[in-house]
């Protein structure tokens, strides 16, 4: 586990965008986890930025974590058009390498299906994620078992009020989503958690205090080999001097 605290979300972000860039230089084919939300938006920024001065997506594939439940892909709100919006339309990647949960699947249960076969064909070398509040990832939310494949969840109450920030009211949020599941996420060659401001302090406090419980998902990523948590100073508020000792260590270098 590593841990990187920065004095401000944009050195924090300019940080993740060069480990990504990394990645995509070394590797002929490689496969990028994606997260949508507030909290990747400017690293999506500065990679239009670093393909704006010659840095070529062609040869990624991309696969986010997570869709709502019965939002076409055309819709203002869906993950699908956040993605286009943000990164795949500025960039060159090919559409056809960009995978993400088809929320309007007639078959739900087929489309989970699915997800886990590109999952299983693509192998993701670098996830990115963000964190709830309630300390969920992708939309695995705190309950007392989690699912470890992709799978259909019904959105927390908390998650629901959250995400009302994006809608015109809290009514029009969805109430299910489909996500990737902790396995899946584990099971990424490497994984960046990104958290920015102190609504995120407990969460992150939490996530890293040395148990996994189910009622904290992002607790699992303590069992990865190769997690760094990357946060501006208010993420890390809370966390006791021991806790940032003990989480960074320089353990393992990436596989890359
Ligand atoms: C979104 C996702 C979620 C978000 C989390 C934080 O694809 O997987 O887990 O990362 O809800 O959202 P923001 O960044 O909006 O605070």
């Amino acid at each position: 586990m590593k841990l990187r605290r920065f004095a401000t979300q944009e050195l924090a972000t300019v940080y993740v965008a060069a480990m990504v860039e990394s990645l995509i230089t070394r590797e002929s084919h490689p496969v990028l986890g994606l997260a949508t939300g507030a909290t990747p938006v400017r690293l999506y920024d500065r990679l239009v930025e670093f393909h704006q001065q010659g840095l070529s997506f062609a040869h990624v594939t991309t696969i986010n974590l997570d869709e709502y439940v019965g939002l076409p892909a055309t819709h203002p709100q869906s993950y699908r058009r956040f993605m286009h919006e943000h990164l795949f339309d500025r960039i060159d990647i090919p559409l056809a390498q960009t995978y993400v949960p088809d929320g309007m699947a007639i078959n739900i249960d087929d489309e989970c299906e699915r997800y886990d076969a590109v999952l299983d064909t693509y192998p993701i070398d670098l996830q990115i994620l963000g964190i709830g509040r309630n300390g969920h990832i992708g939309f695995n939310e705190p309950d007392i078992s989690l699912k470890t494949r992709t799978h259909v969840i019904d959105l927390t109450e908390d998650t629901i009020k959250a995400n009302a920030r994006f809608f015109p009211d809290v009514n029009r949020v969805p109430t299910r989503a489909i996500t990737m599941g902790i396995q899946s996420i584990l099971q990424a060659k490497a994984i960046i958690l990104m958290a920015f401001g102190s609504d995120k302090a407990d969460a992150v406090r939490r996530a890293l205090s040395g148990e996994v419980s189910t009622e904290v998902p992002a607790s699992f990523l303590q069992m990865h080999p190769n997690v760094t948590f990357v946060l501006d100073e208010e993420a890390a508020q809370q966390l006791q001097t021991g806790q940032l000792l003990q989480a960074s260590e320089w353990s393992r270098p990436h596989p890359w």
